[in-house]
């Protein structure tokens, strides 16, 4: 991929106002975090006043009035709407969330909204997640069985076994926790973060699994897992309500267990 010209975050200057208009009903004004990498200027905060009676209940829905009928150039990533594709995921009045499961009215005052933070912006609000999910990659997130499935049927596991992947499975790898990570944001080159390693753990509890104790070794590394300092950012912010702190804790206790 093509070198990505990092925003001067400090040097966010002020941008465009796109004021309210007589007539409007319920106007909102949202402050939107702007970065194009082929205008050589400094990212921007755009303001733009919609009226809340012509549009949606949800951040995203605001952004995509503002998309439609303001600034087609306002990017971002959208696709299903409802909380399960993860594209969404932005920083909201602070906070790293959905935007199509932030509902407008429960923030107050004006609403802030910019990329994931401490990640390059390749547009707007769209962040570079490639390294992310190099990272992802890198656990091999998938069953590893040398013993073929018994014939004819798919590899069963009793209802506690099934029951021990609650809490992991439902992972949509949005990036939210990541990057509210103090220790994601300084050693993301070589710590893996919260998502990563909470889905390392869904595989490391897997019944059906194998390769646990190769899982371990690729863990076993002053960086990839101990940068974890129990900080719980990742457990605070994740908008699928999981606790990816908890994973790493139990990750740790594995580690201590097999070198007794
Ligand atoms: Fe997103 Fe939660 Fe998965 Fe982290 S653990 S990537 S915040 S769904
Ligand atoms: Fe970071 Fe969560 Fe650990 S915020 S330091 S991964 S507990
Ligand atoms: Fe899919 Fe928001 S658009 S999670």
């Amino acid at each position: 991929m093509a070198q990505l010209t990092l925003p001067k975050h400090s040097k966010v200057r002020e941008g465009h106002n796109h004021p309210s208009s007589p007539g409007m009903k319920r106007p909102r004004t949202f402050t939107v975090y702007r970065f194009d990498p082929d205008s050589k200027e400094n990212p921007r905060r755009d303001r733009f006043t919609i009226d809340l009676d012509e549009c949606g209940p949800m951040v995203l829905d605001a952004l995509i009035k503002i998309k439609g009928d303001i600034d087609s150039t306002l990017t971002f990533r959208r696709s299903c709407r409802e909380g399960i594709c993860g594209s969404c995921a932005m920083n909201i009045d602070g906070r790293n969330t959905l935007a199509c499961i932030s509902a407008i009215d429960d923030i107050e005052g004006d609403i802030s909204v910019h990329p994931l933070p401490h990640l390059p912006v390749i547009k707007d609000l769209v962040p570079d997640l490639n390294h992310f999910y190099a990272q992802y990659a890198s656990t091999k997130p998938w069953l590893r069985s040398q013993t073929p499935p018994p014939p004819g049927r798919e590899r069963r596991q009793s209802i506690e076994d099934r029951e021990k992947l609650d809490g992991l499975y439902e992972c949509i790898l949005c990036a939210c926790c990541s990057t509210s990570c103090p220790s994601y944001w300084w050693n993301g080159d070589r710590y893996l973060g919260p998502a990563s390693l909470l889905q390392s753990y869904r595989w490391l509890v897997d019944s059906r699994d194998e390769e646990t104790g190769e899982r371990l070794d690729d863990l076993e590394d002053s960086f990839r897992l101990y940068r974890c300092h129990t900080i719980m950012n990742c457990a605070t912010v994740c908008p699928k309500g999981l606790n990816p702190a908890k994973a790493i804790a139990e990750i740790k206790k594995m580690m201590i267990k097999r070198s007794l």
